[in-house]
């Protein structure tokens, strides 16, 4: 038996946990603009990576099944604090997602047409752009650092 087999949803949800973060990293990354600059859209079969839209249309996507693994993840800690063997392991993990569904769904109502200020404009990107970064890197360095035993047994750390 592996860690992933105690965990809801088993490896399915391991993967879908990783491709969510994997594919809103790369259309968010894009729709900065990266890919023309850095020619990966002369990739052969990247061509599309340079397109605003699809970028978009892909990072709404990944960013809705993020948040409802999150969620799901969530409503079953308030039932009974589930064995985990993947997501946040600490209130790190869990604030950095804060601040990225936060700030992201705050982004998302100016693209709907909402008025921001300026100055509240420039301090959404930093702060979704920054706890993007951070959650990257901290994502990599859980990668190679074991989960402690807890927290396969106890839940919200
Ligand atoms: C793992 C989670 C996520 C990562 C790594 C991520 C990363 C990024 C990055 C790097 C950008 C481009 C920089 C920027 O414009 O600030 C971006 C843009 C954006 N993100 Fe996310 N994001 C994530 C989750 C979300 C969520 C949950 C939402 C919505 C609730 C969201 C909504 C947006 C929006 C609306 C934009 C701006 C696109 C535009 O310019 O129209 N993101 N994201």
């Amino acid at each position: 038996m592996s860690k992933h087999d105690y965990s809801p949803g088993g490896r399915v949800a391991v993967w879908l946990y990783g491709i969510a973060i994997g594919l809103a990293l790369f259309s968010g990354f894009g729709q900065m603009p990266l890919y023309n600059r850095y020619y990966l859209t002369s990739v052969p079969g990247l061509g599309w990576s340079g397109n605003f839209i699809a970028l978009s249309e892909l990072h709404y996507f990944a960013a809705a099944l993020f948040m409802g693994l999150v969620a799901w993840r969530l409503a079953l800690d308030t039932r009974a604090g589930g064995t985990w063997s993947w997501g946040p392991r600490s209130w790190w993990g869990w604030s950095l997602i804060a601040l990225l569904v936060l700030s992201g769904g705050a982004k998302a109502l100016r693209n709907a047409g909402v008025f921001l200020p300026p100055l509240a404009l420039m301090l959404l990107d930093f702060v979704h752009l920054g706890s993007a970064m951070a959650f990257m890197f901290s994502g990599l360095v859980s990668l190679f650092r074991p989960r402690k035993k807890q927290y396969l047994r106890g839940g919200l750390a």
